[in-house]
């Protein structure tokens, strides 16, 4: 009997930093409506998002130029400098580095993105030619904020049934190009941002203290219209086309205050889920990572479960929301500030577009 031990943990966020005050320049927004909704200070953009919002910023007819950005690329330009894959590949490279070993080694791949590099095929192939790798297995997800949960469940389920020994598993985002600065899309664009964050897991002795414990994991689709995007999807014909762009189809959709209150309900429930179904209390927890979409969030879970905030790990301050990387780069981030200890129960959890929601527990 085995399970898996995640034994490196490694992130990438891109250099370039986007605050408050320049998305107030872009659209008619303010620091203090995204600090008080959402706990938001600033965020990390891929090269491109951030040279186009020094340029909207600046630019005297906002509207006409996102039309000309959408007509003709940026400076007639439509190739990307950053792409997913590359985030994903440097979170990786970390992680293995922190775990002492080389991509040769590891026998299987599960990454979770959820706005590939390309249509097909999936991120984990692109990332798979950063690495030149010609044969390692590579599983994609594509499961939202949800994605790391459900990628490391995956990567522990293939070491527990003694298919796999190790297993790299990484959540990756480029979100900042798919949203619109605009008014009509600032409910969405000044949330969400790009990173990646990866864990190496390792197989151990299922006697062994630390490794895996369980995961928890639900999806509940219908309702899925509350966040989603249709952008180059199968559900209009064909998949691409101007009239989809003329008719504002291309955008991603979300209505916050149903996703906040699914998110809340879904947090609450999963959370004693996995307590209950580990003869645990909340007390019992050493080290609660949330996925960060919003302090609010966070902050009305931990309070219900009456979590002290020593016992959660926020950091959407600097980074916003950043999808299936989230949760790993809280892990990483919590491990370099020294929050995290040998033997220390941590209980991860996540909800995003799906719903899919979902908890990893673990002993450190
Ligand atoms: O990872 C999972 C994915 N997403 C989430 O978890 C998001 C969950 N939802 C939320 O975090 C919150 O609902 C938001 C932060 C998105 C919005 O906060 P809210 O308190 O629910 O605000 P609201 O949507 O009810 O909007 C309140 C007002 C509206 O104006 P009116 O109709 O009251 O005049 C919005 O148009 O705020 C307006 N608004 C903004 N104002 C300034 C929406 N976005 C912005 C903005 N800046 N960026």
């Amino acid at each position: 009997m085995r399970k898996a031990k995640i034994i490196g943990t490694g992130m990438a966020v891109p250099e370039c930093v986007v605050d408050n005050h320049l998305l107030a320049r872009c659209m008619n927004t303010s620091d203090e409506w995204i600090m008080q909704r959402t706990g938001i200070k600033e965020r990390r953009v891929s090269p491109d998002t951030y040279r186009m919002l020094l340029r909207l910023a600046e630019a005297p007819d906002k509207e006409a130029f996102i039309r000309d950005l959408y007509d003709h690329g940026l400076d007639g330009k439509i190739d990307s400098t950053m792409s997913v894959a590359d985030l994903a590949h440097e979170a990786s490279q970390a992680a293995l580095k922190s775990a002492g070993l080389a991509i040769g080694e590891i026998d299987f791949i599960v990454d979770s993105t959820t706005f590939p590099d390309y249509a097909f095929p999936h991120t984990g192939s692109v990332l798979g030619t950063k690495f030149g790798l010609t044969s390692t297995p590579i599983l994609n997800l594509q499961q939202g904020c949800a994605g790391f949960i459900y990628a490391l469940a995956c990567g522990d389920a293939f070491i527990r049934m003694g298919m796999y020994d190790r297993v790299l598993v990484v959540g990756a985002e480029m979100l900042s190009p798919v949203f619109e600065y605009s008014d009509r899309g600032r409910d969405m664009s000044v949330l969400f941002a790009d990173g990646a964050g990866a864990v190496v897991l390792e197989a151990v002795d299922a006697a062994s203290r630390s490794g895996i414990i369980s995961h928890h994991l639900h999806t509940d689709g219908t309702i899925l219209d509350k966040l989603y995007g249709e952008i180059f999807g199968t559900s209009t014909f064909p998949p691409i086309s101007k009239k989809k762009i003329d008719d504002d189809r291309c955008r991603p959709r979300m209505h916050g205050r149903s996703v906040f209150v699914q998110a809340v309900k879904r947090f609450k429930e999963v959370i004693r889920e996995t307590l209950e179904a580990n003869r645990l209390t909340a007390a019992d927890i050493d080290l609660l990572l949330f996925h960060q979409a919003n302090l609010r969030i966070i902050d009305s879970v931990a309070e219900h479960l009456k979590i002290p905030p020593a016992k959660t790990f926020t950091n959407l301050h600097k980074y916003g929301n950043t999808s299936a990387a989230s949760v790993p780069i809280c892990l990483h981030e919590a491990l370099a500030e020294g929050r995290i200890h040998e033997g220390d129960l941590i209980l991860m959890a996540a909800f995003g577009t799906g719903f899919a929601w979902g908890a990893s527990l673990l002993r450190w």
